[in-house]
């Protein structure tokens, strides 16, 4: 169980007994050898400073006319504003108080230079438009995954995004799920989308143009994207197409929340291999905690090979009838047997969860007020202090 721990990265643990998807992924390697998706060398290149610019990309306008001398540096601090550049102090080998000096003789003098005979207006204009934008956010990429169906994975995305931006967080859902209910939980129509999730996975359509824009931003899914694992068993990089998709946004995210099909097929492997972070919802029943171990074998599975720093966030317990003795027993195994791992928050059985969707709302919008909408802001708050820990 060491490999699941919140604080510490663990050494990756080999599987004892292969997972079905280790031999189908090793048989898939075979027929097709995987080129140029090393994950250290998209790493080096898109680390969280190099924000949403693409690896191989060219540098942006303004740096690259620095860099070239084509066109003025950017503005200096208004201190240096006339006279010599910090450039130039630091090329003649003078410190910063140097130039300053050096600045007010030049100033002195009286003498026009070369920049002041080129429209001096419009030229200090250009300098202050130069100054590059720098990325302000990197998301963190949480999957919620249990490959057990209707264990709250769906309803916890959305209603856990949302939260999120309620705290002022900027959010993107992507429903994963060819079943579309997280798109139709904003009151999308999967069957009516013209682009989806399968046009960004299967013909590298940028995932930009598949975000709608309801209570959280949401890449929407489509019926066809359940031919989308077979589409793309033959692509090479298959298991790395949404990581490669979520360059273009991860600059403008502070979360981005996966929901995932009730199964451990390719979709679901794209997901594990996109994240950062893995929330497991878990029905407070005896039976739906017995594929947990499954869960595990996946995701080392995908630790050894694609994607060494995912790791679980922590397993929630979901439609909890508190007054039921299975319920409690139920979540003192989960607590014996996973610790720390399990969340503190407890997600209730509420009605109001089943309304909302109909209402394509979240519960938070849908009753701002009530029980249903508070247990999952306590969610987010526990989420939010694991961040900060
Ligand atoms: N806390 C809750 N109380 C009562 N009903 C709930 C609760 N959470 C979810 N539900 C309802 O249970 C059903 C299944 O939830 P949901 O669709 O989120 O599960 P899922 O794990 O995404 O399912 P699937 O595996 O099919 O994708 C939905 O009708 C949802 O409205
Ligand atoms: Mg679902």
């Amino acid at each position: 169980m060491g490999f699941l721990s919140r604080k510490a990265k663990p050494a990756p643990v080999a599987v004892e007994e292969p997972h079905p998807i280790v031999e189908e992924l090793e048989r898939m390697e075979e027929v097709v050898p995987e080129q140029g998706t090393d994950r250290s060398a998209a790493d080096a290149t898109n680390g969280s400073a190099a924000g949403p610019v693409a690896a191989g990309d060219p540098p942006p306008p303004a740096v690259a006319e620095a860099s070239s001398g084509a066109v003025p540096p950017a503005a200096p601090p208004a201190g240096e504003r006339n006279g010599a550049s910090a450039d130039e102090a630091s090329e003649s080998g003078e410190g910063p108080g140097a130039g300053a000096a050096k600045a007010d003789q030049d100033e002195g003098d009286g003498r026009l230079k070369a920049k002041d005979l080129i429209t001096p207006s419009r030229h200090d204009a250009v300098e202050e438009d130069a100054e590059p934008e720098a990325p302000t956010k990197h998301a963190e990429v949480i999957a919620f995954a249990n490959q057990k169906g209707g264990v709250a994975k769906t309803t916890t995305t959305l209603n856990l995004a949302v939260a999120f931006s309620e705290t002022g967080h900027k959010v993107l859902c992507i429903d994963l799920d060819p079943q579309g209910n997280l798109t139709m939980s904003q009151g999308i129509d999967p069957d009516k989308v013209e682009k989806s999730l399968y046009d960004v996975l299967v013909n590298d359509m940028p995932i930009s143009e598949v975000i709608q824009h309801r209570e959280i931003d949401i890449a929407v899914s489509s019926i066809d994207l359940a031919g989308a694992e077979i589409a793309m068993s033959t692509k090479i990089g298959r298991e790395r197409s949404l990581e490669k998709a979520l360059k273009e946004v991860a600059g403008e995210y502070d979360f981005i929340c996966i929901d995932t099909p009730p199964s451990l097929g390719l979709l679901t492997i794209n997901a594990l291999t996109a994240a950062t972070k893995v929330i497991v919802p878990v029905q407070c029943e005896y039976l739906s905690m017995r594929g947990l171990v499954q869960l595990q074998n996946t995701l080392k599975m995908i630790q050894e090979n694609l994607n060494p720093d995912v790791r679980i966030e922590g397993i929630l317990p979901t439609m909890l009838d508190a007054r039921t003795v299975h319920a409690k027993e139920a979540i003192e195994i989960l607590e014996e047997n996973f610790g720390e791992l399990v969340f503190k928050s407890r997600i209730r059985k509420a009605i109001k969860f089943a309304e909302a969707p109909v209402k394509g709302s979240s519960v938070l919008k849908y009753d701002p007020q009530g029980n249903a909408a508070s247990y999952y802001r306590d969610l987010a708050k526990e989420v939010l202090a694991n961040e900060s820990a």
